[in-house]
């Protein structure tokens, strides 16, 4: 990241600031920015909550975050000093005008203090029944209408259905311009995320071979070993469509999908990215079993160790029928991926930690080579790791040392250790400074969290109206439920496997 200390004067108010996200994410994001001097040299904190504690108590909360969940473990105790001294908590409920006369008297003492009108980020770390109330809050008590200074970060879920996604965007907009709204996938402030408009439009050579003629079908896998931890209550009504398809896996099928854009500019990126969802094929509610396939976790192994299943975590009905498994069928219906299916799969505790893109080549027109030379033959594979072991493999064909003529599957790879040397930032360092800087190329637009919410409906609808007979249907510690083999096995293909570090891709 570029030495960001030049920055406009920034008070970044986190709403929910004694709670798990600023305590877990935010802080040590932003310790992490402070270290590498990226945080504007005039820069405040103000940490707004309902619970009972004090400035004291609230720093070493966030000391104790930083600690555990930073990039650089412990912090050096003067770096931590400065980085506490920034910090301040106000003690409020969120729906009391007071509160926020209290914050504008803050703010405009720090505008004072600088002799500066500084930025006002206002992140919304609260459950997200709250946001509209902030919001509106914020409108009233004019702090929400300069859209030179003021803007609003939120994070999912971003509604649970479409007509919820409109309401909020709804009430958002009634305080804020689309400008100011600042709308969080994580996902997209990966580095490996990003990269793949690097990949794709930076480098001559793939781009051209980036369509129907050449790519027979691609994967997606977004795996986790994890189980739902200490979030059963909220998984429980969410499940996996709604909290990982409907954002992550969607943001990751635009970037593979979109056009090329004219410019990076925020709104071209994002105009690409929506015309995606729109020319994705919808899903015909009595084609839901067709395209669609669901699972739940029983207990299982996961790394040597067994694991309860899903409705015996803690916050979840023991009867539930949330799905803690997705997998989708899709077609992007436009000129340049007519008829490629996109295979989209994502679950808890399954067998790997592991999120890729697998990009399955066309075979080659004429295999010339005699049979016994290709036995192990296979058309080449491009893979895009997202996580761990950050990368691209690509797999192609060679010929093995030897005096006969035998092809063999070999790699190249890139990997990040190897290459940089030194840790990526952390998803959320990159997109609290873009907050701060005002960039929004890695933000969500109103208009496509919609229409990512307008392409599950069927899927949403149809897994409602239709409870599963069969849950539990996948051991903790396996690549998911029967199901989502016969989802691809219907056309003649398997789930690409994960690659590994360590071995060849197949
Ligand atoms: C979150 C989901 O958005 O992403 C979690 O709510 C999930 O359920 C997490 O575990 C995965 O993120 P990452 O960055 O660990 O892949």
């Amino acid at each position: 990241m570029d030495n960001d200390s030049q920055l406009r004067p920034t008070v970044l108010v986190i709403f929910g600031g004694g709670g798990d996200l600023a305590w877990r994410k935010l802080v040590p994001a932003l310790f992490s920015l402070q270290l590498g001097q990226n945080l504007p040299a005039s820069f405040a904190l103000r940490a707004i909550d309902r619970v009972q504690t004090n400035e004291e108590s609230l720093r070493e909360r966030f000391r104790d975050g930083v600690t555990r969940f930073g990039r650089d473990g412990p912090p050096p105790e003067a770096d931590w000093n400065r980085f506490a001294a920034i910090v301040t908590y106000q003690q409020s409920d969120f729906d009391d005008p007071a509160a926020y006369v209290a914050l504008r008297d803050y703010l405009n003492a720090h505008d004072a203090q600088w002799n500066a009108r500084a930025n006002w980020v206002f992140y919304m770390a609260t459950p997200p029944k709250l946001f509209g109330v902030i919001a509106r809050r914020l409108g009233e008590a004019g702090l929400s209408r300069d859209p030179d200074r003021s803007r609003i970060v939120v994070e999912k879920p971003l509604g649970c259905d479409l007509e919820s996604a409109r309401q909020l965007n709804r009430v958002l907009a009634d305080n804020f311009s689309e400008p100011q709204i600042f709308r969080i996938d994580h996902y997209l402030g990966k580095e490996t995320v990003q990269n793949i408009l690097a990949f794709r439009f930076a480098n001559l050579l793939f781009e051209p071979l980036w369509n129907r003629r050449y790519v027979d079908h691609v994967t997606i896998t977004v795996a986790e070993e994890i189980g739902v931890e200490h979030r059963g209550g909220y998984y429980d009504r969410a499940g996996a469509l709604r909290d990982m398809v409907q954002n992550h896996l969607l943001q990751l099928l635009c970037l593979v999908t979109m056009e090329p854009p004219v410019s990076f500019d925020a709104e071209e990126i994002r105009n690409k990215k929506v015309d995606v969802l729109h020319a994705v094929r919808p899903i015909a509610h009595h084609d839901v079993h067709e395209f669609a396939a669901r699972g739940q976790y029983a207990e299982g192994w996961v790394k040597g160790e067994h694991v309860c299943g899903y409705r015996s975590e803690e916050g979840v009905s023991p009867q539930s029928t949330t799905e803690t498994f997705a997998a989708l069928k899709l077609f992007v219906d436009n000129w340049r991926w007519q008829g490629v299916p996109f295979y989209l799969r994502t679950g808890k505790r399954l067998m790997r930690f592991v999120s890729e893109i697998s990009i399955r080549f066309r075979a080659v027109p004429h295999q010339a080579f005699p049979i016994e030379a290709a036995l192990d033959w296979q058309p080449a594979r491009l893979v895009i790791r997202i996580q761990p072991d950050e990368g691209i493999v690509l797999r192609f064909q060679a010929k093995q040392p030897g005096g006969r003529m035998h092809l063999r599957p070999v790699d190249m790879r890139f990997n990040y250790a190897d290459t940089f040397q030194r840790a990526s930032p952390d998803a959320y360092e990159t997109l609290l400074a873009d907050a701060m800087r005002n960039d929004a190329t890695l933000f969500i637009r109103a208009d496509q969290v919609e229409a990512a919410w307008s392409l599950l409906t069927p899927v949403l609808d149809v897994w409602a109206a239709v409870p599963p007979s069969d849950f539990p249907n996948y051991a903790a510690g396996t690549w998911g439920p029967e199901t989502a083999e016969v989802l691809i096995a219907q056309d003649g293909r398997t789930w690409l496997q994960p690659t590994s570090p360590h071995t060849a891709v197949r």
